[in-house]
């Protein structure tokens, strides 16, 4: 049975129930964390077997590496064979904070953890509850997304209990998490370095303390323009059950285009939904209209995106369209994220 606790601050009954749960790490079990970006799912990250109930817990691949957590960034130098010096600089000016660096690990992370390379990513969150946690774990704290595999992130305590009560030894419930989206990958082992999964720090803020920074193809293929479509390739990552498509082009066209396709389902037994924006809920008069929030504000939008999906999926919605949105240097690991979610299948 699963371990519930519900932590709003680190008063003296928080951090009492936190050692308990910390305890928990210690003996080997895993224990769902708050971070600023989304849950994690943790466990001891030296400890191979409990590393191997992560897996289980997810129903995740167990060639897809772990995230290790640490509360400080001394911690760091055991679990690398060494610090690059633009890791180093990284670290100063974004820890703690929404970035992991991947760096040549030490003989102290086990293959479990590193999925067998070489290398291990590394975060150093920035949440009181998740640093006071790996302090009190007292080792670093291997953790991907407290979600089933294939299901959106969870950045809400029900969100984890829909997917992991029952599956895990204990859940940390707090507030909903800030940023709503994971840290931003990039790989510290290649020069000049190289964004593997954007998030909250940009790649132009990256670029602003590094100079030149890459961008991997992975995450810009599906993005520019020019490549669009690729209907036959359904991605498994971030999916809500309902079906969901982006639909590219103007407002004015995105609306007509939403509204046409609606009209299509008029009286049959299907229910649609619409992904807007604050700016454009007013366009669409039949389905399930939800708003992402401002256009003005996407980082808003991103800390909504995965809780938005999962409304969906409460509300058994069977087709959903979203209207895309435009493409920048703040709105790029939104898109990501939502891209995948629908497959990479536009209309
Ligand atoms: O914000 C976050 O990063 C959250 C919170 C809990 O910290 N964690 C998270 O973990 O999103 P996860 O496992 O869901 O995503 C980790 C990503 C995966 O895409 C994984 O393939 C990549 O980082 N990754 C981890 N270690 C890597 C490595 N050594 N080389 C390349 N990619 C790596
Ligand atoms: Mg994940």
């Amino acid at each position: 049975k699963t371990k519930i606790i519900a932590i709003e601050s680190l008063d003296e009954t928080g951090l009492k129930a936190l050692e308990e749960v910390a305890a928990l790490i210690k003996k080997g079990e895993t224990v769902v964390f708050p971070t600023e970006t989304v849950y994690g799912l943790g466990a001891n990250a030296f400890d191979p077997e409990a590393v191997k109930k992560i897996f289980i817990a997810k129903g995740r691949p167990n060639d897809n590496p772990l995230i290790v957590h640490v509360s400080e960034i001394a911690a760091v130098d055991c679990l690398v064979a060494g610090i690059p010096p633009k890791a180093k600089q990284l670290m100063d000016v974004f820890w703690p904070g929404p970035l992991t660096l991947i760096m040549e690990k030490s003989a102290l992370i086990p293959a479990e953890v590193s999925a067998g390379l070489n290398t291990v990513g590394i975060r150093f969150p920035d949440h009181p509850i998740a640093q006071a946690f790996i302090k009190m774990a007292g080792c670093p704290i291997a953790a991907p997304s407290a979600n089933r595999s294939g299901r959106p992130s969870p950045t809400q305590g029900k969100h984890v209990l829909e997917d992991l009560d029952g599956r895990v030894a204990a859940i940390i419930l707090s507030a909903d998490t800030e940023i709503g989206l994971e840290s931003t990958v990039i790989d510290m082992t290649a020069e000049p370095p190289v964004v593997l999964r954007p998030g909250d720090v940009t790649v132009a803020e990256l670029r602003e303390v590094l100079g030149e920074v890459l961008v991997s193809a992975n995450v810009t293929e599906n993005v520019v323009p020019a490549k669009v479509s690729s209907p036959g390739m359904k991605y498994t990552h971030y999916s809500p059950k309902g079906d969901l498509v982006i639909v590219k082009g103007t407002t004015t066209e995105i609306c007509e285009k939403i509204n046409n396709a609606v009209s299509r389902y008029r009286g049959k037994p299907l229910s649609i939904g619409i992904l807007a924006s604050d700016e454009t809920m007013g366009c669409y008069h039949e389905g399930l209209i939800i708003s992402l929030g401002s256009q003005k504000d996407p980082r808003e939008m991103a800390k909504n995106l995965f809780s938005r999906l999962r409304t969906f999926d409460e509300l058994g919605v069977e087709k959903i369209y979203a209207e895309d949105i435009p493409l920048n240097n703040e709105t790029l690991a939104l898109i990501n994220r939502l891209y995948k979610a629908a497959g990479y299948t536009f209309i």
